[in-house]
């Protein structure tokens, strides 16, 4: 089944200040799109308007996962109807380890799925595949993970929770060779079936996977979307080349 994730002119603002201004974005299954742009320029604020932190807030547009409005909806709502954000900074719960948080969002996510007995099965291959140790999942969430460590285990959620769509906020930053092709891989078989954006500041990322769009976001807009000639262009000409397209 095909789902859309549709943004249309979304304004949004945050402790009053005007961030987004206007965003129009259509993102399906099958597809990956890309975000680039400067620091500051709104991708954290976009990913994290998508999936409802309260923080953000919608002044003016809609946001609709295939058709229905979910701007008004809490983040949970949002998951269990199939988005997925891992998080540029994932919070640390001491008490709560690995195999549990797993369990307790997978069963959150698929109520009527009663097989959870296969779930540790499934989630030891997944760990095992992305070179993390059974050692792990007995941790405390996040405590004291290294960066790759956290940046692993939002794979892992990616490949045991399939999301309809995916929002990615610089899972790639800071991977090693090997964990960013396990990033690549994940992200094309991902992508078979669901809808991926991901906001990036590398280019490295793109040695492994193929987008179908890049977009540039600039001080709140979507000053540009194309394919990999843009890529090419910010690196000849970086993001001032959009600066004089968006003047
Ligand atoms: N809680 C907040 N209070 C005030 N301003 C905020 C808050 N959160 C974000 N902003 C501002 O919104 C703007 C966009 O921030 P955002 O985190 O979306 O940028 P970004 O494009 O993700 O940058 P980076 O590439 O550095 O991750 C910035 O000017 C930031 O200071
Ligand atoms: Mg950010």
């Amino acid at each position: 089944m095909t789902s859309e994730l549709g943004i249309n002119g979304l304004n949004v603002s945050v402790n009053g200040n005007l961030i987004l201004k206007g965003i129009n974005l259509a993102v399906k299954t099958g597809e990956l799109h890309i975000v680039m742009g400067p620091n500051g320029s709104g991708k954290s604020t976009l990913s994290n308007t998508i999936l409802g932190s309260p923080k953000f807030k919608v002044e003016s547009g809609s946001i609709k996962l295939d058709g229905g409005e979910i701007s008004g909806l809490k983040p949970d709502e949002r998951a269990r109807l199939g988005l997925f954000l891992a998080f540029q900074e994932p919070v640390s719960i001491s008490g709560v380890n690995v195999l549990s948080f797993l369990r307790t969002a997978y069963t959150k996510l698929n109520p009527s799925d009663k097989n959870i007995d296969d779930l540790k099965v499934k989630v030891s291959k997944v760990i095992s595949k992305l070179g993390l140790s059974e050692e792990f999942l007995k941790r405390s969430l996040n405590e004291g993970f290294s960066g790759g460590e956290k940046k692993r285990l939002e794979i892992a959620q990616l490949i045991l929770f399939r999301p309809k769509i995916a929002i990615l906020d610089e899972v790639d930053s800071g991977l090693d060779m090997d964990s960013l092709r396990i990033l690549g891989d994940a992200i094309n078989s991902l992508k078979k079936e669901s809808g991926v954006l991901l906001v990036t500041h590398y280019e490295r990322i793109f040695d492994y996977i193929k987008p179908d769009f890049i977009h540039v976001l600039m001080d709140g807009k979507i000053v540009g979307s194309g394919g990999m000639e843009v890529l090419q262009n910010i690196k000849e000409k970086t993001y001032s080349f959009y600066k004089n397209e968006a003047a």
